[in-house]
């Protein structure tokens, strides 16, 4: 086996701990651990299971324990049958008490990093999942962070706690930053095959890092560092969140030049390089772009520096669940109504297609602001049972009948499963922010 290699020479700082957990890794006997086990941590879990590992997952939340060990999923990319197989096979288990942590030789966290009211990074999940992996921290462990994070994290944060223990990072413990790209919902690209970036603290970190993520993943990306890691995903996700910015603003203009926007970003596509279309919508949503880019403007402002296009952008952005308000009124007004007791029914909650996730969905700001103004609400979507505001809940309608009955339809995601063809034909009025219904052009259909 490749690693029975690896000498001073090949590999700096080679020791038999790292030999040992290197040979682990390669003959998949190491014992996989994954903290955190949502849209990122199920999938992580899954794979390395696939793959022959036994890999325990670890979460405060009882009900997912219990389901994972019932051999039922609750992600919709990860199929419950491969679920079952997995436990069957002893290749995966679930838990919820910390001390498992101690009979394992990797550490994934997979653990939530929101933000604070004031926009600030709250690191508190991270924290908490930390001071759990310091109590069980043993020789020849790689602990790795995959939860989005400010640049120097893993290094000021993470590494000092563990370094409490005694233990020496790079000879004793491996510690590395790397970042997660999945995309619930995406058909194309999964865990697998998205190529995996990481960085160490030390360079044995990186190639214990690397090796380990070869093993499940069909390409691995090493970086110098942690902290080179960790910006590359905060690179990632404020691309997107600018770049949608811009074509909201885009939509912005159009609207007051009363230019179609989606006809020209689909004609400017047709550019064969230098230009990547984006689209305009309702608003952000997910776990990611709306939250991510304010983690890189904070660690900005700590070191003197202003990042002025993600505040930009985050403005821009934010203000689309209003300007889609502003159209919907504008839509009733022509047709000699108000918003204030019309019957408006939503298409839509989730924050994309496809999925259930309706986390900083702007779909739910839009409900609220309609529910200010007075409107009757209803709406309807396949994968989004019921919606909960401060003082409010709603149940998903069927489809055909509440769009026959409402005074506006608005769409504000694009789920595959709507029947588009029989919602034009049954609504007086749509108005519609993801060009869904491209294929018509009919005066009773609004476009953003
Ligand atoms: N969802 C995505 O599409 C996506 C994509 C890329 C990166 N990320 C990043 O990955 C991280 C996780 O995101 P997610 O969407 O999987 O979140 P999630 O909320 O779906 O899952 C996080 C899980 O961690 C558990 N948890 C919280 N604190 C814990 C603790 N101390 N110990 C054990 N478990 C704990 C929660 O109960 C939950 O099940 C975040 O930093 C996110 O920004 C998410």
């Amino acid at each position: 086996m490749k690693s029975f290699n690896y000498t001073e020479e090949t590999l700096p700082g080679v020791t038999d701990i790292s030999r040992e957990l290197l040979e682990k890794i390669m003959s998949r006997k190491a014992k996989v651990g994954i903290v955190g086990l949502g849209y990122v941590g199920l999938p992580l879990a899954a794979e390395f299971a696939r793959q022959g590992f036994r890999v325990t997952g670890i979460d405060l939340e009882t009900r997912k324990i219990d389901l994972i060990n019932g051999g039922k999923s609750y992600i919709g990319d990860v199929p419950s049958e491969e679920i079952a197989r997995l436990v069957e096979q002893g290749l995966l288990r679930a838990s919820s008490d910390f001390n498992v942590l101690a009979e394992l030789d990797t550490i994934n966290i997979c653990v939530p990093t929101p933000l604070r009211k004031t926009k600030d990074p709250d690191l508190s999940y991270i924290l908490a999942a930390v001071e759990q992996i310091q109590k069980h921290l043993h020789r020849g462990m790689l602990v790795i962070l995959e939860s989005t994070t400010y640049p120097g994290t893993t290094e000021e944060l993470i590494l000092p706690r563990l370094a409490e223990t005694g233990l020496e990072v790079g000879r004793d413990f491996f510690l590395c930053f790397s970042p997660e790209r999945v995309d619930p919902g995406n058909s194309q690209f999964n865990t697998r095959n998205i190529p995996k970036v990481v960085g160490g603290v030390t360079p044995i970190c990186t190639q214990m890092g690397t090796l380990f993520y070869q093993q499940a993943m069909e390409k691995v990306v090493p970086v110098s560092s942690t902290q080179v890691a960790e910006m590359v995903k905060l690179l990632e996700n404020t691309f997107r969140s600018i770049n949608i910015g811009l074509a909201n603003e885009m939509a912005l203009l159009c609207d007051c030049m009363k230019i179609d926007v989606w006809e020209v970003i689909e004609a400017a596509a047709t550019k064969p390089f230098g230009f990547m279309p984006f689209f305009p919508g309702p608003g952000l949503g997910g776990h990611c772009i709306p939250v991510d880019p304010f983690y890189l403007s904070w660690k900005a402002k700590m070191n003197g520096v202003e990042a002025r296009f993600i505040e930009l952008a985050g403005q821009i952005n934010g203000s689309m669940p209003h300007f889609t308000v502003n159209k919907i009124q504008a839509a009733l007004n022509d047709r000699m109504k108000s918003v204030k007791n019309s019957h408006v029914h939503l298409l839509g909650m989730a924050y994309k297609k496809d999925i259930a996730d309706v986390r900083e969905s702007p779909a739910l700001d839009v409900l609220a602001l309609l529910r200010k103004l007075g409107a009757r609400l209803s709406y309807s979507d396949p994968h989004v049972a019921r919606v909960k505001l401060a003082d409010f809940e709603l149940e998903s309608r069927p489809v055909l009948p509440s769009c026959r009955e409402a005074d506006c339809v608005v769409l504000l995601t694009d789920h595959s499963s709507f029947d588009y063809e029989a919602i034009v034909n049954q609504s007086s009025l749509i108005v519609d922010t993801r060009n869904a219904f491209r294929a018509w052009r009919m005066e009773k259909i609004v476009r953003l």
